[in-house]
C-alpha cells in the first residue's frame, strides 16, 4: 500500500513480480505482538477471508482457502489474544492470514477495505482497527445479498446451529464478529471521522471498490455515506 501523503489517499499497488515465492510463517516472530494488535491484526485477516468469500469473483480454491482461515481465526484469535505466549494459537494465526491473504489476492476484497483504507490515508486510523470496526456495519449493509454466504459461514463455524432461515444465520454470525471485537477491546464505533469528510471520504471509497471488487451488491456513494454515519463515533458534548 502506498499514501500520497499530499492528498492523503491510500493506493494498493500490484504486480506480478511483487508476487513472493517463499512465504516464512514462524509464530515466534509474533510472539511479543501486544494484544490489541494481535487481535486487530487477526481481525483483519477475518476480513479479508470474508470479503474474499462473500464476492464473486471466487474459484474452488479461494473458497477452499478462505473457509480454512475462517475456522482458524474463530479457534485461535481469542486464544492468541487472552495468552500471546499460545505458540499453537500464533501458529494457526499465521496459517490463517496466510490462506486468506491467498484467497483475496485472487478474489479481491470489498466495501470494508475501501472505506478503511479511506480512514487510513486521512487519519491514520490504523488498517486492522478499521476493518474490525467496520465489518459488521458493511455485512449488514450488504443485506440480502450475503444472506446465503454469511449462513455457510455460520454453519462453517457452528454458530447459530439452531437457527432455520439463512437471514437469521447471517446475522447470528455479524452478531458473533461484535461479540468476538467487545470480547477483545476492540470499539463498535471509530473516532476522529470528522463530519465534513464523509462526502470526500464516501467518494474516494466509491472509486476504489466501482467496478473493481466484485462486491456481492454495489453501493453508490449516498449508501456508502450512511455507512460512515454508522461507524463514526459521536464527541462527548460537555
Ligand atoms: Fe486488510
Amino acid at each position: 500500500m502506498l499514501t500520497d501523503e499530499r492528498t492523503h489517499e491510500k493506493y494498493a499497488l500490484n504486480d506480478f513480480v511483487l508476487i513472493p515465492r517463499y512465504a516464512v510463517l514462524d509464530p515466534v516472530l509474533t510472539e511479543g505482538l501486544p494484544p490489541f494488535i494481535t487481535a486487530t491484526t487477526g481481525m483483519d485477516a477475518l476480513t479479508h477471508a470474508v470479503e474474499a468469500y462473500i464476492g464473486k469473483s471466487n474459484t474452488a480454491q479461494t473458497i477452499e482457502d478462505s473457509v480454512a482461515a475462517v475456522k482458524l481465526i474463530f479457534r485461535n484469535l481469542e486464544r492468541a489474544y487472552t495468552d500471546g505466549s499460545d505458540m499453537e494459537a500464533r501458529e494457526n494465526m499465521q496459517k490463517a492470514s496466510f490462506l486468506a491473504g491467498a484467497a483475496f489476492t485472487r478474489a479481491y476484497v470489498g466495501y470494508v477495505h475501501a472505506i478503511a483504507h479511506s480512514l487510513g490515508g486521512e487519519y491514520g486510523i490504523p488498517h486492522g482497527l478499521a476493518n474490525a470496526v467496520i465489518l459488521p456495519y458493511v455485512l449488514e449493509a450488504y443485506g440480502s445479498s450475503v444472506y446465503m454466504s454469511l449462513a455457510e459461514l455460520a454453519d462453517i463455524v457452528k454458530i447459530g446451529q439452531d437457527l432455520e432461515s439463512d437471514q437469521e444465520k447471517a446475522n447470528a454470525f455479524i452478531a458473533e464478529i461484535r461479540a468476538m471485537n467487545r470480547r477483545m477491546g476492540i470499539p463498535d464505533k471509530l473516532e476522529g471521522i470528522r463530519e465534513d469528510d464523509i462526502d470526500m471520504l464516501a467518494k474516494r471509497a466509491a472509486k476504489e471498490a466501482n467496478p473493481l471488487y466484485p462486491v456481492p451488491r454495489i453501493m453508490r456513494k449516498d449508501q456508502l455515506k450512511e455507512i460512515y454515519y454508522q461507524i463514526r463515533a459521536q464527541e462527548e458534548r460537555k
